[in-house]
């Protein structure tokens, strides 16, 4: 097996054939991705653009869709959801198509739509994806970051991902090494770690400091949203 870590969206080279992505933003594109599909949404269509998501919800009755994302971090206006996980619960999503776009997740999403098999990894989920993607031949772990720069909590998680899938004869690029470094300094105290972290003191600043302990909770939401053919839909458990 060979795991490479692309630390930002600008280092992602591709994929290979055969070969898994797994996306990771975990404040918070990714986290809300796993939230919505956890709570019953019927799939989640990323988009990268706000007029994207607007032309898309057109064919759907109102009470099928909903439009959820974000810029600067806020709800767009006209659209039912931000991207708060919080706010995707069972009795918002369930059965719902959820349209979605966010500045940096949504992004990473659409680079990545070509790979044979594109996972949307985060914390809640972690060993659930973990396990998904063991078996590959090759696993790219492309972190969202944060407007073309590096998030240390995407990054970590990609760590974490690294030292669940790595064994005696895995090959790890230099990145992949990095990001199992990092995990492994930093996982005793997750929450005080990334709780820090640029984006973090940015959300907190806005009023959003409960999406981080939502998204820091370890395993809480085992669900694995794969993407396919542009739809994002729970793998069957
Ligand atoms: C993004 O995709 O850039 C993020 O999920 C931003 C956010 O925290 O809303």
């Amino acid at each position: 097996m060979r795991i490479s870590v692309a630390p930002v969206p600008s280092k992602f080279a591709g994929s290979e054939p055969d070969s898994a992505v797994v996306v990771v933003d975990v404040f918070r594109a990714s986290t809300t991705i796993a939230a919505a599909l956890a709570g019953g949404a019927r799939f989640v269509l990323p988009v990268t653009d706000v007029e994207q998501a607007m032309k898309l919800a057109e064919p759907y009755a109102e009470n099928e869709v909903l439009l959820g994302g974000e810029r600067e971090c806020r709800r767009i206006e006209g659209f039912q959801l931000g991207n708060s996980p919080r706010e995707y619960t069972r009795e918002v999503v369930a059965g719902k198509v959820v349209i979605f776009t966010t500045t940096n997740g949504t992004q990473a999403l659409n680079a990545a739509k070509d790979a044979a098999t594109v996972l949307v990894g985060s914390f809640i989920n972690f060993s659930a994806v973990a396990d998904a993607a063991t078996g590959h031949e090759a696993v790219t772990i492309l972190c969202a970051g944060n407007n073309g720069g590096l998030s240390l909590e995407d990054f970590v998680c990609a760590g974490g991902l690294v030292t669940r899938l790595a064994g005696k004869t895995t090959q790890l690029d230099d990145a992949a090494l990095a990001a199992r470094a990092a995990y492994k300094s930093l996982k005793a105290d997750l929450a005080r770690a990334l709780t820090t972290t640029e984006h973090a003191l940015r959300l907190a600043g806005l009023g959003f400091r409960a999406d981080l302990d939502f998204a820091l909770k370890v395993d809480s939401l085992p669900v694995v949203p794969c993407q396919s053919e542009g739809r994002i839909g729970a793998l069957p458990t």
